[in-house]
């Protein structure tokens, strides 16, 4: 039952009351770097997946085509509410990562904070990120990872039955997974709690 889309669409219907009490501020300065090493560009289209309540909105350039996907109808519908408060016009939609329907090389940056550790199966939410994206697009991640340099060990394993369960899976290598999907990172940097969250930014290879 655990760790499949379907539990994290009822779990996260269930958090959605309580998600920004809790990664509201906790989460500001690691998402306001992450978008900060985007190299943005006015008109670009721009689409967030696994977007939560939006709490990336308020970091955005405001002269850019906003789309935003989740799989819980109640994160989006909170999405929405802050999108009218901002003033933004968001294209928010329920979608499943793993399989977004948007046409090929669509989007000119496609963002994903922290959905690469929270979705089963990253290495297909990339590969739909990349086809997604257009030939030199930009993705932009925020997320926990383990360290590229050597698999999580007994205790970390361990530790992630219970972690994956109610919130995140803590031993996902961001190099090889981007890597793999053929995304050419650009820049890596811990942006939280050591080196647990990193910002990467990537591209897609032309
Ligand atoms: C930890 S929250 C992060 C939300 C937001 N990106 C942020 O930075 O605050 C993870 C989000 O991913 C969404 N999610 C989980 N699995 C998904 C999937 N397969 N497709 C789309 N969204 C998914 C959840 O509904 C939740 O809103």
């Amino acid at each position: 039952m655990f760790n499949t889309t379907a539990w994290n669409r009822l779990r996260y219907d269930a958090y959605a009351p309580i998600y920004d009490a809790v990664a509201e501020r906790a989460f500001r300065r690691a998402r306001q770097a992450a978008l900060g090493q985007v190299h943005w560009r006015p008109g670009m289209r721009v689409l967030l997946v696994g977007a939560g309540t939006g709490l990336d909105l308020p970091w955005l350039p405001r002269d850019i085509e906003l789309h935003a996907t989740d799989l819980s109808p109640a994160m989006a519908r909170r999405l929405e509410r802050r999108a009218e408060a901002l003033h933004r016009d968001v294209q928010a939609e329920v979608m499943d990562a793993e399989a977004l329907d948007y046409p090929e090389g669509h989007f000119d940056v496609v963002v994903m904070h922290l959905i690469l550790a929270v979705m089963p199966d990253p290495a297909r939410g990339l590969a739909e990120a990349h086809r997604v994206l257009a030939d030199n697009g930009q993705l932009c991640v925020m997320d926990k990872f383990q360290a590229d340099a050597r698999p999580a060990g007994l205790g970390r394993r361990a530790l992630n039955l219970v972690t994956s369960a109610i919130a995140t899976d803590i031993t996902r290598q961001a190099r090889p997974l981007l890597d793999d999907a053929g995304f050419a990172v650009e820049a890596d940097r811990p942006v939280m709690m050591g080196t647990l969250f990193r910002a990467l930014l990537a591209q897609k290879h032309g």
